[in-house]
């Protein structure tokens, strides 16, 4: 048994009293999701009612998942905490560095050769500390949380976007970066802004060609790809109560896409019988004695515009399905509109590949509709007209699908199955000819559809649809084919008109398996040893940061004055820098080099004070760090915006900056430069921003008494031996600048475990 009964009896065991402490503090009827949440507070003796979108709160979450390509840091991080086992359950999964190309088995072949020093410093340190490792090739984590681990009340963080699928299972799930999960892994609280809350009543039923998927399809153009901003969408009505558990899943895991904190359903009736197929009688049966917890009061369905900060009703009775596209998921359009639309964007007609897939759409229930309209097109004579592709979610529904012949059929259409993993989905797909980087089109059912995420050619239309309604357009080979409508020409030269999918919600026969790909991890790790080649490149363990000298800071070169627009992507690159995101030394040697150097207007070439020469920066910053001196990082507005990429913040702390000092910072950012002891500063007077000059030293006032809410001071010394000085402030609390003063938020950790 992978899941953790224990942990879902010891939430459910409180969440009763939970939920009815927050109702009094709050004194209204709750919606779902704000039970979960004040279900998982980490104080529970606060007792006090959260203000939405305003408040920050701690939070206490259930679990932590991690793929394989964002797990590195965050483990390589977490043994740094010095704890014998992880704090919640956790997982990491093999997914994200597995190459789609000609097919599972030797692709999957080729990728443990490639990768293998990651999947064996993964398996490794999951095996010491307690962590559920799945192998690669076992799928992708989205489905095979759904399938194992995701429960109905609960709240999991995991460090992917598509964390939030498990909203299917009526979680809240939310996708963190690294250092989040591995704070949760080390014990501590996890701090979310109290988000806004969104509800999208579904009336009506699902019917015909329409499916889940159409409904977060349809829900993107509405809401657009910022709609759900800082928000969770809560599901509700007789539209979601019809709907399968897994379609649930396809629906919270494209609310990454209108940026939604995550998704959720109430638990009902599919989410029981998903929970019961997937060998989980138990976690179903305490579910059950909790029920009327594990969703809204019926006041807030029943008045939702009362209880929610906006309302989206959707009638599923006449909802069509639809493609969105290209290069954007929110641009939406129904079926039966794309061939004006396809007209009037000029989009390519002739669709070369069907892909069907990903953590998106890859549940029995998808593969079995979609397989509904492959078999028709043998039966009827018609072939496909586009390339065709699988990538299956995990092993279990695979397996499952292998054994009730829905892969076979696909096979029949020439299609390649791809291995359990993310492949095309992102960027892992060794198309031929991509590399002419020619205009064309393809429909997946995967989530996102930006330029180049598939197939790494920005000319590639990308469309997202329903699983069968990918095999349908395969089939048909065109973009404006509407399956509802239309006929095709078989092989005998009679018109064709496909009848409307039908599958399987649970496989009849249950789910099967012979090898899932989990390894659980030993009972005592103490004797494990974390594999890691020294000579690596991809790989390296870390060293605890050095601990705050006792001093002020006197002496530090400014590294740049960086100008506008400077995201965690400016300081700490994507691309080819992701295959080194294990290694800390090598990918620093991409810090700052997408920042604008205010002196020249240039990136990466700042002044190298030592020489008076212009370099790289993370070059100049080595060359200050080899000479013993510490630098300062000078922003603008909203420094730090972007992913929560942890890097960010590493990089500059493991080459010696000492302060980061900026008009105003991203808020995830500002905390990682915290947690990793470095100086997180904001100009008093932002106008002081203009004082700083190219050739200035600066030193840092204060430190003695680095004291909460009380600002420090910048004294600059020109090269023309003037000064100037000016204050900062800072948002560091009292435990902040112990984590300063340790070195980093972790050596903290291990000193009070040690201790
Ligand atoms: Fe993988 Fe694509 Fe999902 S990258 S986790 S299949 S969004």
């Amino acid at each position: 048994m992978a899941f953790d009964l224990d942990m879902i009896k010891k939430v459910y065991a409180g969440f009763g009293s939970k939920v009815e402490a927050a109702r009094k503090a709050v004194g209204k009827p709750l919606t779902l999701t704000e039970k979960i949440l004040y279900a998982h507070i980490w104080d529970q003796e606060a007792n006090q009612a959260y203000k939405r979108g305003v408040d920050y709160v701690d939070f206490a979450p259930d679990r932590v998942a991690m793929q394989d390509a964002t797990a590195q840091m965050a483990l390589l991080q977490f043994m740094q905490a010095g704890r014998p086992k992880v704090a919640v359950p956790s997982t990491a999964h093999c997914d994200h560095l597995i190459q789609a190309k000609v097919g599972a088995e030797t692709d999957l072949e080729k990728a443990n050769t490639e990768s293998k020093e990651v999947f064996d410093f993964l398996g490794s340190v999951s095996n010491k500390y307690g962590i559920g490792f799945w192998k690669p090739g076992a799928g992708i984590i989205h489905q095979v949380v759904l399938e194992n681990y995701a429960f109905p009340g609960g709240m999991m963080i995991g460090t992917d976007s598509h964390t939030v699928n498990a909203g299917g299972l009526g979680m809240l799930a939310i996708g963190v970066g690294g250092a989040d999960a591995c704070d949760v892994m080390a014990g501590l609280p996890w701090e979310l802004k109290f988000p806004k809350l969104i509800g999208v009543k579904l009336t009506g039923k699902l019917s015909g060609w329409t499916a889940p998927k159409d409904v977060i399809l349809k829900v993107a153009g509405i809401l657009t790809v910022k709609g759900g901003t800082g928000a969770i969408v809560e599901y509700f009505g007789e539209g979601a109560t019809s709907m399968s558990c897994t379609g649930k899943g396809t629906i919270c895991n494209m609310g990454a896409e209108i940026g939604a904190t995550t998704s959720t359903f109430g638990y009902d009736e599919s989410m029981e019988r998903y929970l019961r197929s997937t060998d989980r009688n138990d976690v179903a049966d305490a579910a059950n004695k909790i029920k009327e917890h594990l969703t809204a009061d019926p006041e807030v369905y029943a008045n939702p515009e009362k209880y929610f900060d906006q309302v989206v009703e959707i009638d599923l009775s006449t909802l069509e399905p639809h493609l969105n596209g290209p290069f954007t998921p929110d641009l939406a359009t129904p079926v039966s509109k794309m061939k004006e639309a396809a007209k009037h964007h000029d989009w390519p007609l002739t669709v070369e590949w069907g892909l069907i897939g990903s953590c998106t759409n890859s549940s029995y229930e998808d593969l079995s509709r979609a397989a509904s309209i492959a078999q028709q097109a043998i039966d009827k004579g018609l072939g496909t007209k586009s390339s065709f592709g699988i990538n299956p979610g995990s092993e279990q529904v695979r397996y499952t699908a292998d054994r009730d012949g829905l892969l076979s059929v696909f096979e029949k259409l020439n299609a390649t199955i791809f291995t359990n993993a993310c492949g095309p989905c992102i960027g892992m797909w060794d198309r031929v000819g991509a590399e002419k980087q020619e205009r064309n089109t393809i429909v997946h059912s995967f989530n996102r559809n930006f330029a180049k995420r598939a197939d790494g050619n920005p000319n590639t239309c990308a469309f997202v649809a329903s699983p069968e309604m990918v095999a349908a357009i395969a089939i048909s080979g065109r973009l404006d084919f509407n399956p509802l409508t239309d006929t095709l020409t078989n092989d005998k030269g009679e018109q064709i008109k496909l009848d409307a999918p039908v599958g399987d919600e649970l496989p009849e026969k249950g789910f099967a398996v012979e090898d899932a790909g989990y390894q659980a991890p030993a009972e005592d790790g103490s004797n494990v040893k974390v594999v890691v080649s020294p000579t690596s490149h991809r790989l390296q363990l870390l060293e605890p940061f050095p601990e705050w000298e006792g001093t002020d800071l006197k002496g530090l070169k400014l590294l740049i004055k960086a100008k506008g627009k400077c995201t965690t992507d400016h300081i700490s690159m994507a691309g080819p820098w992701l295959k080194f995101r294990g290694h800390l030394d090598n990918i620093s040697n991409n810090m700052l080099i997408g920042a604008v150097n205010f002196f020249n207007e240039e990136t990466d070439k700042v002044k190298n004070q030592l020489t008076g020469e212009y370099g790289p920066v993370p070059q100049t910053q080595r060359d200050y760090k080899a000479a013993g001196i510490g630098s300062v990082v000078v922003g603008d507005e909203n420094y730090g915006e972007g992913s929560s990429r942890e890097h960010a913040a590493m990089e500059p702390r493991f080459l010696g900056v000492r302060a980061v000092i900026v008009k105003s910072f991203a808020r995830i950012h500002e905390t990682n430069l915290k947690k990793q002891g470095m100086l997180a500063l904001t100009f008093a007077n932002p106008s002081d921003y203009d004082k700083i000059l190219e050739d200035d030293t600066l030193d840092i006032i204060g430190l003695t008494d680095f004291t909460p809410n009380k600002p420090l001071t910048i004294v600059l010394n020109h090269k023309d031996g003037g000064t100037d000085s000016f204050e900062v402030n800072h948002t560091y609390n009292a435990q902040q600048i112990e984590w300063f003063k340790a070195g980093a938020a972790l050596n903290i950790i291990r000193k009070n475990i040690v201790a």
